[in-house]
């Protein structure tokens, strides 16, 4: 199955992604919104090809869909993992990649959605957060969820430890949800 990643950050998931073994992917682009971001790196390494976007520069987030879908069918792309992409997927993109993009968020949704779920979680002072695996849909980290797993914080816990320990569970977790899923979506195809 062919894929494309969308990361912006450093881009850690997307490593362990590359480096999960027996995944029934290749992964044949990296979509990235910030140029310099340090998943760069790791794309490069890997050799997969990076096309980096800058969104403002184009006139609607219709348009700058619409070219990314271009360049996602030219490469054949038929599923789309986001691991750090920090935008919205709009109706266009979604659209065209409808249940077919999925993305992991660090913490257990529907509980802390949006920027900085670590942080959040952090301040509120909870004992238990998360890792979500989920499809994406029109809101904001509201799409089906596909797995979960909860991440303990103990008394004296540092906002570091607490993302450390939930990016220990990403990095197994995400590659695992990929490997389920695509192996049921080779099996329905198989029966059609
Ligand atoms: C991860 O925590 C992921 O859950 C969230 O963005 C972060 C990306 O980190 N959506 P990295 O770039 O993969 O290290």
């Amino acid at each position: 199955v062919r894929a494309a990643a969308f990361a912006s950050g450093t881009g850690s998931n997307f490593q362990a992604i590359m480096e999960a073994e027996g995944l029934p992917i290749e992964v044949v682009l990296l979509v990235c919104d910030k140029p310099g971001a340090g998943v760069l790196e790791k794309a490069e390494r890997f050799g997969v090809n990076a096309s980096v976007f800058e969104p403002k520069s184009y006139e609607s987030k219709s348009a700058y869909e619409q070219e990314l879908i271009a360049e996602l069918n030219g490469a054949g792309v038929e599923w789309i993992f986001l691991a750090g992409y920090m935008r919205i997927v709009g109706p266009d993109l979604l659209g065209a990649f409808e249940g077919r993009i999925i993305n992991i968020h660090p913490s257990l949704l529907p509980a802390f959605p949006g920027k900085d779920a670590i942080g959040q979680a952090y301040q509120a002072g909870v004992d238990t957060t998360g890792v979500t695996v989920h499809f994406i849909d029109e809101g904001i980290d509201t799409g089906p969820i596909i797995a979960q797993e909860p991440v303990a914080v103990f008394p004296g816990d540092t906002e570091q430890q607490v993302k450390e320990r939930i990016q220990q569970v990403e990095h197994r977790l995400y590659p695992q949800v990929i490997r389920q899923l695509l192996k049921e979506t080779t099996y329905e195809d198989k029966t059609k």
